[in-house]
């Protein structure tokens, strides 16, 4: 197959259930570009990947390679024309070292390959791109962002010149992000296409040399990055101004709520993730935890909510010792979680929307007393879920896991602060929202503070914690750098705070 120089995607259109999720789509790409898919939650710029990756196929539309039309039915057919993507949930084996994952993948192995060879290839084409990764290293060990490496290398050991990456950096640290955006750049003088999701829009502004915007499935606006800002952006994309910086009203924190004391907790390879943290959240508070992923915030998390046990110390709401107790325990207790691992810990996917949107409080007397009654209710409370936070959906009888990723998002964070709990646990709650989405969201979290509820904010968007935050915690190897106030003048070390290279 020659190399693409150019990629066209013709009038392409998608319905589900007849509701269009992609409208007569046109757009072109060509070789050293990168180029930029912006729009809101639902907008319809997975699913436009997806079909360019062969997993659906369009109602209508065409697709041309260097001006010939083709035909993809199948991922496999996909790469075989030289298209590779990385979605945003790897998809890697885990128990499989990473050199390995890359030739089982491998297109063009004959049936009795030579292993040995293939993996030197790899290696020198992991040389030659600069990966910085230890491929003999199983995949479990790697971090998101060497995991991420190796999806991107897979693809370009597959032969891909067009490299799709859907939302790639909402689960990296800054650093991760950079050094990815180091592969891409030298990606593209080599001449690869790169089509990006994100909506982090200073990413976009700062990698992209162009950008389509779509809305409810059609395309908004096109635009060369070198002329817009991100709120020029933002407005293609939502139609209004979006705040980028919220205001913290001064609020007073009153008593405390949450405490933790001399917490240890285990980490899955059975070793202390968590080493001995103590903290309380007060009533109108917002406590941030910033830290490199990796560092116990998962495990402090899940062991506050019921989801890992800990090895010794406690977890208290109000008087109540919540130690090692049952997650349904805990949430009637008043604490509410938002997960960072959304589809295996914060909806059933299989269930339909409404039935998600009281998942938990399935027992609770508002949604259980009598039969007729309480399916109206519930009915009444999903849709007004959906209304308040905006999920773009046709109905509250859509089965969860075809909502969108942003969607699934603000379906969790709706059912989780509508409760009103006293004490909410959010784990990167905006990630995978749309400017608009994360403008509301933080507003919805200090309107909840302002009411007197306690929270815990895990971030590693330090402009997110720095903003809500009335104290933030760093987080390395599993204990607390220092605790700072949101006005101490050691907030600016707090980069080499989250490195353990600064202890206050
Ligand atoms: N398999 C499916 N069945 C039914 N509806 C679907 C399916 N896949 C996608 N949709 C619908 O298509 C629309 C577009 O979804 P898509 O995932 O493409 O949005 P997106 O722009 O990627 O949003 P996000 O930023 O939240 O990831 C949504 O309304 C979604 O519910
Ligand atoms: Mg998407």
């Amino acid at each position: 197959m020659e190399k693409i120089t150019q990629l066209e995607m013709v009038g392409i259109s998608k319905s589900f259930h007849g509701i269009p999720a992609n409208d007569d789509i046109h757009l072109t790409i060509n070789s050293g570009e990168i180029l930029g898919l912006l729009g809101e939650n639902g907008a319809g710029k997975t699913t436009l990947m997806n079909i360019l990756y062969g997993l659906y196929q369009p109602d209508s539309g065409q697709i041309k390679i260097n001006g010939q039309r083709v035909k993809i039915r199948t991922p496999q057919e996909s790469m075989a024309v030289g298209i590779g993507m990385v979605h945003q949930h790897f998809a890697l084996i885990q128990p499989h070292s990473a050199v390995e994952n890359i030739v089982l993948g491998y297109q063009h192995s004959p049936l009795f390959f030579p292993q040995k060879k293939i993996q030197d290839d790899v290696l020198a084409f992991s040389k030659k791109f600069n990966f910085d990764i230890d491929l003999s290293k199983q995949v479990w060990q790697l971090s998101a962002g060497e995991q991420q490496r190796v999806e991107i290398l897979k693809a370009l050991f597959n032969g891909a010149d067009l490299l799709i990456l859907d939302e790639p950096t909402s689960v990296l640290t800054p650093q991760e992000t950079q050094e990815l955006f180091v592969i891409l750049n030298r990606m593209k003088q080599e001449g690869h296409l790169i089509i990006l999701i994100s909506h982090k829009l200073d990413e976009i502004t700062e990698l992209c040399d162009r950008v389509t915007v779509l809305q409810k499935g059609k395309i908004v606006g096109h635009a060369d990055t070198k002329d817009v800002d991100k709120r020029a952006l933002a407005r293609m994309m939502i139609g209004r101004d979006v705040i980028f910086n919220i205001e913290r009203e001064e609020i007073p924190r009153s008593e405390k709520v949450l405490s933790v004391n001399n917490l240890v907790v285990n980490g899955d390879k059975g070793i202390p993730m968590v080493k001995g943290i103590t903290f309380d959240i007060h009533k109108n508070e917002i406590f941030g935890i910033a830290g490199v992923s990796g560092n116990g915030q998962r495990e402090l998390v899940e062991a506050i909510t019921g989801l890992r046990k800990s090895e010794s110390g406690e977890v208290r709401i109000t008087d109540t010792d919540i130690t090692n107790q049952p997650p349904d325990k805990i949430y009637n207790e008043g604490i509410s979680h938002v997960p960072e691992e959304r589809i295996k810990f914060g909806i059933a996917p299989g269930l339909y929307l409404y039935e998600n949107a009281i998942l938990k409080q399935h027992r609770s007397d508002k949604f259980s007393s009598r039969l007729f009654l309480a399916y109206k209710g519930i009915k009444e409370h999903a849709r007004g879920l959906v209304d308040a936070f905006q999920v773009a959906t046709p109905s509250i009888f859509i089965q969860t896991k075809n909502l969108s990723g942003g969607n699934i998002q603000k379906l969790i964070l709706g059912r989780e602060i509508d409760g009103e709990p006293p004490v909410l646990v959010a784990s990167h709650p905006t990630y995978g929202l749309d400017v608009g989405a994360t403008e509301y969201l933080r507003k919805q979290l200090l309107q909840r503070r302002k009411e007197g509820g306690a929270i815990l904010l895990v971030s590693e968007d330090l402009e997110e914690i720095s903003e809500l935050c009335d104290r933030i915690a760093v987080i390395f190897q599993g204990q607390f750098m220092g605790i700072l106030e949101a006005d101490d003048p050691n907030i600016k070390d707090i980069g080499l705070m989250m490195a353990g290279t600064l202890q206050l």
